[in-house]
């Protein structure tokens, strides 16, 4: 049996503004998939361990059940295993990422799926390879759709400037809360809404992308120097301007508010296209289980997750 896992990741700060080629700022965190494969003579099979299972439906006239979350896990698997021809295997999934959340659960599934098959067949990628087949292969499976950065996070991991390149940078990891509105997001109808709002209104939206842009370069060194107050507020200007510029949500801005109110996060904004998916708050002294309480009041499901974690990794031949 070969197993690779790769992790998730959250846009820190710079979502859409990134579409116009202003900085974005990006972190693996430590919710990861873990692909498990094995020689199965004579079919290839792809099996669910454990997923966050939602989204099932029941049809009363066939008697299917089908898990969303499942089906979509199996759309990208099936795809690695078309890539690298493969027959008489089976192929476990488990995943600690929601589906459609913005956190690059897709992404992490591709890579980990791509170092595990890979290496099972003898071969050895390296991190560039199984990055750029992993791109092809998610943005083929999502319609052309797809940024490089989710696939380049789940493979390097750590933490990555994204601009006109994408550069890894040295920073140390933070804990953070990840708080997920349990709506599924849509990057594509997010983005399009943006990009239009920008074309009728180029002269109020390019300061604020380069605003935002701006806050992506200011938050490297607070990060660096562990300067967390300003860094949050950092993260609170970026929600304001995401907010101004239509993406966020009800839903959003609950978890967003009680993160900061009774959660004493030091700042809290919407990551990744928004609409709905999943806002991050950084914990403030009392740390971070008022802010996993908060955010389940207001009824989001919150995750502790720690930034700029390890890239894609093989948890050994066995
Ligand atoms: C989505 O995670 C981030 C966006 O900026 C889209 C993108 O960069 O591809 C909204």
């Amino acid at each position: 049996m070969t197993t690779a896992s790769a992790p998730g990741k959250i846009i820190l700060f710079g979502e859409h503004a990134v579409v116009s080629g202003a900085t974005a700022l990006g972190g693996a965190i430590d919710l990861r998939a873990k692909i498990s494969v094995r020689d199965l003579p004579g079919s290839v099979l792809i099996k669910t361990e454990d997923l966050m299972l939602q989204g099932f439906s029941f049809d009363l006239t066939t008697g299917r059940l089908t898990c969303a979350q499942a089906a979509y896990a199996t759309r990208y698997i099936s795809a690695v295993l078309k890539e690298f021809d493969v027959r008489d295997m089976q192929v476990c999934i488990e995943s600690r990422l929601p589906a459609a959340a913005g956190l690059g659960s897709s992404a992490s599934i591709v890579v980990a799926t791509v170092a595990a098959v890979s290496r099972h067949q003898g071969q050895c990628l390296s991190l560039r390879e199984i990055a750029e087949i992993s791109y092809r292969l998610e943005k083929k499976v999502q319609q052309g759709l797809g940024s490089p950065v989710d696939t380049a996070l789940a493979t390097y991991g750590g933490y990555l400037q994204i601009s006109q390149d994408i550069r890894p940078l040295e920073l140390p990891p933070m804990k953070m809360v990840v708080g997920y509105t349990k709506l599924p997001h849509d990057t594509k109808s997010e983005v399009k809404k943006v990009q239009e709002l920008k074309k009728r209104h180029s002269d109020l939206v390019d300061p604020i992308f380069r605003a935002i842009g701006a806050l992506s370069e200011k938050a490297v060194p607070l990060i660096k120097e562990q300067n967390i107050a300003e860094l949050g507020q950092l993260m609170n200007i970026n929600h304001g301007l995401l907010a101004s510029i239509g993406v966020s949500s009800r839903e959003l801005e609950e978890l967003v508010y009680a993160a900061r109110g009774a959660g004493g996060a030091l700042g809290a904004k919407l990551t990744g296209a928004g609409g709905g998916g999943c806002m991050i708050a950084l914990p403030g002294a009392d740390g971070i289980e008022p802010l996993m309480v908060s955010l389940r009041q207001a009824r989001g499901i919150p995750f502790k997750v720690q930034t700029g974690c390890e890239g894609v990794r093989l948890e050994g031949d066995l």
